[in-house]
């Protein structure tokens, strides 16, 4: 066979075509299902308005098997949108971890998106340090690579109204989408840019049926890797009240039992807790859709011929349950409701008025209406329902459009494999507090963490759908390195878990450098949690100095950054000597006031200006010296 000369010039076609269609990707890096939420609605409306494009919603992680594909697979995109969340302290979410580090740390891949045009929206919350860092990271460096920015970078903030964040971004990506992929005569005519609702099919079972088993998370055990979606049910063993009968707030130490599930952890890890809604809640929702807990149902992505019912939009079905299983599992009744779910429940109404009413607060006019009487009144998506009671969204819209999946929540794990090989212990402070519509508002998992039911109590204890998220919040692998831990609250978790791991390591012979624990609560006498352990590692040798600080025990508010600024010189002498600063707790306040005054520590005590401290702080974090763990 003759071989044909190779063309020396390939050129890439500029636009890919698929049936003539225009291909636009949507990827989203998601942690509680919101970015992609919007990139699905991005997606809904866009397939409305556009003949001439097919619109594909991509999770980050299943894009690419590895870095080189991330390439591959980029550079023969031309159009695509980037939904981003950005968290603690200013971390990818766990979905767009992989795709992040190869994006951000392979710079030198010169002009090579050139084909790209792109836009960016972020989610974040102005009241942490790094707003939007994710986003804005990406944005820069798709434009410096070459890409074009058809619209400014979004930035989203979940501290306000995120929704309208992404209204008004939207707003500005229509436009431009027009120029791309309408022609010029339809440019002219202005279409309503609204979706459809999406909506499951549902299957009604007879509950006798023996074929039909409940799927639910009871049986959730049997898989090799544990992860979001295959979560491993652990009993609860322990459960008590850490705060004293004196403090008017609560805060569960719980402990899971992991023996015989395979479920590993180490310490400094998260763990992830799928819970479950109150029968009272549930009560209530059941009442609302006017359906008995009873109706036995599976909720299906594919029409009955098998195609698929709205391209991969809808959030994969859970496994056929009771309505009380399902709205006790798997909905998300306490948030407020998203837009969407208005006109969701409008579509729903029977009586017009409120039909009218749900429209307007979805609408661009209603926009500050929404933004008090939903997102700053705190109104639950139950407050909302009961406030239309003519809107009864059959069980597919539910699902589908209405209340968002019961996301899993995610806590500091406050012991250390070497002590608690079997169990996994969670230092849980209890969410309850009075919303401005007067509603008590109770945490969903903290409420389950309280009412929980251990073994030590019952044999048929309480149990959750669990798995292990792996962090770097970790200690030096050099036991002789000095560690500076800051963890006012249930800041102290994953310090305990370090604390248990340096004792099995002094018991084991192992040599430990110096360390110090700066813990803060309210009183000593209320909420001052584990305190006889505290005191015991300090006895045994495993911390060589425990600093406290009582916010409300004197004349004024004494925090753990005080306290650092009375052991400034020993933290610098630590740091000096190689050490470590970990911080870990509420990111809004704390952390950022402690960083502050590392950097106030610095400066004073290294006689430097404050443009260099700031850039020994920066070499701390960039060398993984200097670590948070912060929500
Ligand atoms: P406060 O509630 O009395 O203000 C654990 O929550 C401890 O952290 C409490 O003692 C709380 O004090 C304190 N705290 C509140 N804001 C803080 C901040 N910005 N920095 C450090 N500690 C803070």
């Amino acid at each position: 066979a003759v071989e044909l000369p190779k063309p020396l010039i390939v050129k890439e076609p500029k636009v890919e075509v698929d049936d003539g269609k225009k291909k636009v990707t949507i990827f989203f890096g998601t942690q509680t299902g919101t970015a992609e939420g919007f990139a699905k609605a991005l997606a809904e409306e866009a397939k409305a308005r556009y003949d001439s494009a097919t619109f594909k919603v991509v999770d980050l992680d299943d894009y690419a098997l590895d870095d080189d594909e991330y390439e591959e697979k980029l550079k023969k995109e031309t159009l695509a949108f980037f939904f981003l969340a950005t968290y603690g302290d200013g971390e990818p979410t766990d979905n767009a971890a992989r795709f992040f580090k190869w994006f951000t740390e392979g710079n030198e891949k010169g002009e090579w998106l050139q084909d790209l045009q792109y836009g960016v929206f972020g989610l974040g919350n102005r009241q942490y340090e790094h707003f939007n860092k994710v986003a804005k990271v990406v944005d820069e460096i798709l434009a410096q690579q070459g890409g074009k920015r058809l619209v400014p970078v979004g930035l989203g903030d979940d501290d306000k109204c995120i929704e309208d964040d992404f209204t008004a971004w939207k707003e500005l990506v229509w436009p431009e989408l027009d120029l791309l992929l309408l022609d010029e005569d339809s440019r002219t005519v202005s279409t309503p840019y609204t979706a459809a609702i999406l909506e499951y099919r549902v299957v009604f079972h007879d509950p006798d049926d023996a074929l039909i088993q409940d799927k639910s998370w009871a049986n959730a055990n049997g898989h090799a890797v544990h992860d979001a979606q295959h979560p491993c049910r652990a009993n609860v063993a322990v459960r008590r009240e850490l705060h004293t009968p004196a403090s008017d707030r609560s805060c569960i130490h719980l402990e899971f039992d992991i023996s015989g599930t395979g479920l590993k952890y180490e310490t400094g890890d998260h763990v992830g807790v799928y819970c479950e809604n109150l029968t009272q809640t549930v009560e209530e929702a059941e009442r609302l859709l006017g359906l008995s807990p009873d109706t036995y149902f599976s909720i299906h992505t594919d029409n009955e011929d098998g195609t698929p019912i709205s391209g991969g939009s809808l959030p994969l079905p859970f496994p056929p349950c009771t309505l009380r299983t399902a709205l006790t599992q798997y909905a998300d009744l306490l948030n407020s409701p998203k837009k969407s779910a208005l006109v969701a429940l409008a579509a729903h109404a029977s009586d017009p008025g409120e039909a009218d009413r749900l429209r307007f607060l979805a609408s661009p006019a209603g926009k500050d209406e929404y933004s008090q009487w939903v997102v700053a009144s705190q109104r639950s998506l139950l407050e909302v329902m009961a406030e239309f009671p003519s809107a009864k969204p059959p069980l597919g819209v539910f699902f589908a459009a209405v209340a968002p999946r019961l996301q899993p929540r995610y806590y500091s794990i406050s012991s250390s494999p070497r002590l608690a090989p079997t169990r996994i212990h969670v230092t849980c402070a209890l969410v309850y507090e009075k919303t401005p519509t007067g509603r008590i508002h109770k945490g969903v998992c903290s409420t389950w963490m309280k009412n929980a039911v251990p073994l030590d109590e019952t044999h048929d204890s309480s149990w959750a759908p669990i798995y292990v998220r792996q962090s770097n919040f970790k200690l030096p692998a050099d036991t002789s390195v000095p560690i500076i831990m800051i963890g006012p609250g249930t800041g102290l978790a994953p310090f305990r878990g370090f604390l248990q791991e340096r004792f099995a390591l002094k018991e084991a012979g192992v040599g430990l450098g110096p360390s110090i624990l700066f813990f803060g609560c309210r009183s000593c006498k209320t909420d001052y949690i584990y305190d006889e352990e505290l005191k015991n590692f300090v006895e045994t040798g495993v911390i060589s100095e425990l600093v406290v600080a009582f916010s409300r025990d004197g004349p004024t508010k004494i925090y753990v950054q005080h306290r650092m600024m009375e052991k400034a010189s020993d933290i610098w002498n630590m740091i000096s000597q190689g050490g470590y600063v970990y911080v870990c707790g509420d990111a809004k306040g704390m952390a950022k006031d402690v960083h502050r005054t590392l950097h106030t520590i610095m400066q004073e005590q290294g006689s430097m200006d404050s443009s260099k401290a700031e850039s020994m702080v920066k070499n701390l974090q960039m060398t993984g010296r200097y670590l948070r763990d912060v929500w």
